[in-house]
């Protein structure tokens, strides 16, 4: 619809800069393929056992004033956070550090801040939520949720002004604009990082520079 109104405006209109960021994407997505580095990274990845959402059936649920909905575990006592497409936002609005945006659902923000800062590893606090661009997330749901992810939902999103849209969810069987899995990445990292890739931490790495990221971030249709 942008590109439309873009075209009908005649050439003589400078493109935004949230509409370079996507061309940027773009441009990034069909090198990618053309490369194979989205085939390599996803060889050997597992297919997804179907068993991504959590069954939280027999929990209780507790609807907050913004509508999103935690979970108490009724026989740990231990808080979840199941996130709603509405509970995404602006991500700029978070801490950044180093490269990516973190914040905590339930209340433990400083403390997935100062974990993360110190850049040393350990595991991330239940509800910590953490994005690198806008249309990707991953979430520390309650111990249990998944094993094999050590607990995180990865989130493929789309995002617009009018907000966010879940495309698929869960631990194992999520998959990123480049085609390459989640979680068969994520997990390269080195078990003190608790999956999070970031730079040296042995995951495959992503096509994006630094710049490019940033662009991305900071080019977000949902922020003001
Ligand atoms: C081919 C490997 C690969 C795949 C597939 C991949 N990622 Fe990542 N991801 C990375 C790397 C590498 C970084 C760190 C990039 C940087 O900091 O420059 C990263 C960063 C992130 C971050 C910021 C925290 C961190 O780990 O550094 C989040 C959140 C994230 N990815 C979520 C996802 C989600 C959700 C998916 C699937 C929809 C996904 N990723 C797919 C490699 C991958």
């Amino acid at each position: 619809m942008r590109e439309q109104r873009q075209r009908t405006q005649g050439p003589q209109l400078r493109r935004s800069p949230r509409h370079r960021a996507e061309c940027i994407f773009a441009a990034m997505k069909t090198l990618a393929f053309a490369l194979g580095l989205v085939v390599l990274g996803a060889v050997g990845c597992g297919g997804g056992t179907g068993d991504d959402d959590d069954d939280v059936g027999s929990d209780a649920q507790v609807t907050s004033g913004d509508g999103a909905v935690t979970q108490t575990d009724a026989g740990t006592g231990a808080d979840d956070f199941v996130m709603q497409a509405s509970d995404f936002e602006c991500t700029t609005r978070w801490q950044k550090v180093r490269r990516f945006r973190i914040t905590n659902k339930l209340g433990h923000t400083a403390e997935a801040v100062a974990l993360a800062s110190a850049n040393t590893g350990g595991d991330y606090p239940v509800g910590t939520l953490i994005q690198l661009v806008p249309f990707e997330a991953m979430i520390k749901r309650k111990a249990g949720f998944s094993s094999a992810s050590r607990d995180w939902e990865f989130f493929s999103l789309s995002v617009s002004a009018s907000g966010t849209t879940i495309r698929s969810r869960g631990s194992d069987g999520v998959v990123n604009q480049f085609g390459g899995n989640c979680l068969a990445c994520h997990t390269k990292a080195e078990p003190r990082w608790d999956l999070v890739c970031e730079s040296g931490h042995g995951c495959d790495a992503l096509p994006l520079s630094a710049a490019q990221i940033d662009s991305l971030q900071n080019n977000d249709a949902r922020c003001p």
